[in-house]
């Protein structure tokens, strides 16, 4: 059988790419979706950036002779699951297990521009789950089990046409080293990972280290701490700026009149990494001297329950919620920025951050947010910005789809950045067709503002509240 999509060398069938279904290999279509079928590609080697985690248990050993086999089979099988979870979370290709060794490769099959950061994420979630893990051990067999992380990023060969290894260099190497120079419960970062990752991570040099096969020391670090949502490398955004004064005056005038009409406006930008989205943002927000509220959500490119991130980064910084407060505090801080009558709309809100209460609808969600920014923007204009969105849920999208759509008597300006992914045809499709919506509806919020002849006068009556899960 061949994988949809994927490799392998047996040509008797093909693989529908589009619905799975298979069909002899003369065929040029799917005999079921109709679409085109693409001989899977033999396997080739091909030089690429990866990082390489490697993960090794102490005292399995002393374990074996305190634990009967069938025990130790039971641990070892419980620590090999939680850690590959854990890789597997960040995108990682679990390897091999060589002894009681975990090997895992970011970048492969798929590389990403984040791998080193997703590679040490995962070194971190892997030293947790090993101390909640220890409690279950301790509990049931009376052992703990300490590891050794070793974190390396270089260039290695992929693609091994026997399919015995995934990737094959010196980086596999010197991860392997690390993580044997480790001491139990450390995390071994290498320098070129470190470079990556800088931004983002706590961590202290070591004295340089005598690998095994390398002529020179190697700089290594022991991570302390990965800190939530940030990027491996921040972005200078002070030095002088240059141009952008069409898009910036684009901007200007949106605002004022997202001020005068007291209307929400969506401005999308669309633009190739590093062209300049995130500094037309900070300057076009650098020149509103405080004339409004700023606030700011970023989607990130994976994790569980990423959908409302950005919209909890935003509410955060709205509410000052702090991670540490107790679920009433959370729910106490989300209904004084909401104001008297909104406790429908506080309990939907408090429950993004965990309180606890009745699982409402997405519909309800979506209305209690945007519920929540029009309370914010009673008191000043205000401007939400949200980054990164090619990586947004199809909910998210649709939350600010909606707030746009539907927010009434409320000066918001919502500020959209993407890359043009967002607009690619991609096989997530309803992905791909909820970022053409939302290119038009920036557009299409333009046209409607320039045909409107008066701005609607303060404290008219407010349109589409009768579609309003919860009556407005
Ligand atoms: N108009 C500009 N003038 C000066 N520097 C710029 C300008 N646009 C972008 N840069 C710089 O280029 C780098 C990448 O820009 P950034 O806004 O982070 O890109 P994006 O958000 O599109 O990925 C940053 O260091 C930024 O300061
Ligand atoms: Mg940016």
């Amino acid at each position: 059988m061949v994988p949809p999509g994927g490799t392998a060398y047996a040509r008797a069938v093909l693989t529908c790419g589009n619905c799975g279904r298979e069909s002899p290999d003369d065929f040029a279509f799917c005999p079921v979706c109709a679409s085109p079928l693409v001989a899977p590609v033999e396997p080739h080697e091909v030089r690429k950036t990866v990082t390489v985690v490697f993960c090794d248990v102490t005292g399995s050993t002393a374990m074996g002779e305190k634990l009967d086999p069938e025990s130790v089979r039971r641990v070892m099988s419980r620590y090999f699951s939680e850690m590959r979870t854990a890789l597997e979370r960040h995108g990682a290709s679990v390897e091999k297990f060589i002894g009681d060794a975990v090997m895992a490769v970011f970048g492969v099959p798929q590389i990403h521009e984040d791998d080193a950061l997703r590679a040490v994420r995962a070194a971190a979630d892997m030293r947790q789950a090993l101390i909640l893990l220890n409690k279950e051990l301790e509990r049931d067999y009376g052992v703990t089990l300490a590891a050794r992380i070793g974190v390396n990023t270089g260039d290695v060969v992929a693609g091994d046409p026997s399919g015995e290894t995934l990737v094959t260099g010196d980086a596999v190497n010197v991860a392997a080293r690390l993580e044997q120079a480790a001491a139990p419960g450390e995390v071994l970062i290498g320098p070129k990972t470190l470079r990556l990752v800088r931004d983002a991570v706590v961590a202290d040099p070591t004295e340089p280290l005598e690998l095994k096969g390398k002529s020179e020391p190697v700089a290594a670090f022991r991570l302390v701490e990965v800190m939530a949502g940030a990027p491996g490398v921040a972005r200078r955004l002070d030095s002088p700026m240059v141009g952008r004064e069409r898009q910036l005056s684009q901007l200007r005038r949106a605002f004022d009149s997202v001020v005068a009409d007291r209307s929400c406006q969506l401005f999308t930008v669309i633009g190739a990494p590093g062209v300049g989205k995130s500094r037309l943002m900070e300057e076009f927000v650098r020149g509103l001297h405080g004339r409004a509220t700023v606030l700011r959500g970023r989607c990130l490119p994976y994790g569980d329950g990423i959908t409302f991130f950005p919209v909890g980064e935003v509410m955060k910084e709205a509410a000052g919620l702090d991670d540490f407060d107790a679920p009433e505090e959370i729910e106490r801080k989300i209904c004084a920025v909401l104001g008297d009558g909104e406790t429908d709309a506080c309990a939907r809100l408090a429950q993004l951050f965990g309180v606890a209460g009745h699982d409402g609808t997405t519909d309800e969600t979506l209305w209690a947010v945007r519920r929540f920014l029009e309370s914010v923007a009673q008191s000043a204009p205000l401007t939400v910005v949200f980054d990164d969105v090619q990586w947004g849920e199809p909910t998210f999208l649709d939350l600010i789809e909606s707030i746009a759509d539907r927010s009434r008597d409320a000066p918001i300006l919502m500020l959209v950045m993407a890359r043009p992914d967002l607009l690619d045809e991609r096989p997530a499709r309803r992905q791909a067709e909820r970022g053409h919506d939302l290119a038009r509806a920036a557009v299409r919020r333009r046209v409607r503002r320039a045909d409107r002849q008066s701005p609607r006068p303060r404290g008219a009556p407010r349109r589409g509240q009768d579609q309003d899960p919860q009556g407005g």
